[in-house]
């Protein structure tokens, strides 16, 4: 094997183990270490599994990051869902997810230092303080209208896992026109995205379908096949 080759080939293993390490926290973590809006680099303005030509050049390459140029949704907190999503709502609020930073500053000092223990970080004051463990117990973390937010009502609607949890930034998907909803939301929330938090050492007996039974909202089945013709 030439010399360049094998160093090409570090390189490439060098730059997907460093996203892969990146992954390994939170989705949308790229966006976090980029500060480019998800539109850059996803179709929807909400992130996702589908890229856009910048999405898969970084994808392909972390060094490549999009231009700052593209503007995009921020997240607006769950109880702006609420109105045209009500029922989702309601039974969202009644999930762990829906109290995970108040848990996560309920957690009795034992449970808190094995947990840093078996994340290998040090905490320096209160778990709900640390970014270590916030990142994955609250909504758009360090992210425009994200957890930490100025505005403490919009802070309330965002120190959980709430819907753009999951579905990404709304403000777009709000303010969208009606035939332009499905198109400025994530609709398409993964096994690998639930798995970004739902990592291994934090939660040992994730099973998507499980999970996604017990733990999300409640998700109508999908629409039985048609009836055959002339029935
Ligand atoms: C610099 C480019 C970039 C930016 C900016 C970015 N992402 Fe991503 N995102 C990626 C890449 C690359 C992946 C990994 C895709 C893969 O492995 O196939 C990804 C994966 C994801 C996934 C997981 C998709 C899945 O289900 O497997 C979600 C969700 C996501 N991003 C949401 C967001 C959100 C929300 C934002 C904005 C707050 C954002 N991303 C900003 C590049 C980016
Ligand atoms: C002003 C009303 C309105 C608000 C506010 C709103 N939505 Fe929607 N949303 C809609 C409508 C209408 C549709 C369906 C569009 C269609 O069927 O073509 C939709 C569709 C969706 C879908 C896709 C559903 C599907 O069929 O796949 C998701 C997911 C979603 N919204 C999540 C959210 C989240 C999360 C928020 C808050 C950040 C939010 N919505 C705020 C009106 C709204
Ligand atoms: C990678 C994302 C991630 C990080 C980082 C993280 N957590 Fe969590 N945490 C989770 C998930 C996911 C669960 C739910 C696991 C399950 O039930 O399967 C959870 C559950 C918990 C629970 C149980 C809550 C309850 O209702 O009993 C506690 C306590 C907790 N985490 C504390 C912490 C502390 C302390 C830190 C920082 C040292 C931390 N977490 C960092 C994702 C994370
Ligand atoms: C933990 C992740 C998660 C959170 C949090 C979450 N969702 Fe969902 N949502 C999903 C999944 C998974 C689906 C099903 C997608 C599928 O069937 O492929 C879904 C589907 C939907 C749909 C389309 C199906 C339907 O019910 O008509 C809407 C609308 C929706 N979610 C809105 C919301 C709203 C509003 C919130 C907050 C109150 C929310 N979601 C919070 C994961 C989440
Ligand atoms: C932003 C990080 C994050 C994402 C994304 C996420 N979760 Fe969670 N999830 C958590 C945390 C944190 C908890 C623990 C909350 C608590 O107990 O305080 C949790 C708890 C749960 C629980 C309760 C577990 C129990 O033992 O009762 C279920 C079920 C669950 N999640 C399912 C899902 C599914 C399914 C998805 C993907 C569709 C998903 N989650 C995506 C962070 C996340």
């Amino acid at each position: 094997m030439s010399r360049w080759i094998r160093i090409a080939a570090v390189l490439a293993l060098m730059s997907w183990v460093g996203l892969a390490t990146q992954q390994a926290r939170a989705y949308p973590s790229v966006a976090r270490t980029t500060k480019a809006a998800c539109a850059a680099c996803h179709v929807s303005p909400a992130g996702g599994v589908e890229l856009t030509d910048a999405g898969k050049a970084y994808k392909a390459d972390n060094t490549k990051v999009p231009a700052g140029d593209v503007t995009g949704a921020e997240y607006i907190g769950s109880n702006k869902c609420k109105m045209c999503h009500m029922k989702e709502y309601k039974s969202w609020s009644e999930t762990r997810h829906a109290k995970a930073l108040e848990n996560l500053a309920a957690a009795g000092a034992d449970t808190v230092k094995a947990t840093a223990a078996m994340l290998k970080v040090e905490l320096k004051g209160a778990a709900d303080k640390a970014d270590e463990c916030v990142v994955c117990h609250t909504t758009g973390f360090h992210l425009a209208g994200g957890y930490p937010a100025a505005d403490s009502t919009l802070n309330a609607n965002v120190a959980f896992v709430g819907c753009e949890g999951c579905h990404g930034p709304g403000s777009l998907h709000k303010a969208a026109a009606k035939e332009d909803k499905k198109k400025t939301i994530n609709r398409g929330v993964t096994e690998n995205l639930c798995k970004s938090c739902h990592t291994p050492e934090m939660s040992p007996k994730f099973a998507f379908a499980d999970y996604k039974a017990k733990g999300v909202h409640e998700i109508p089945a999908p629409a039985p096949a048609a009836a055959p013709a002339g029935k």
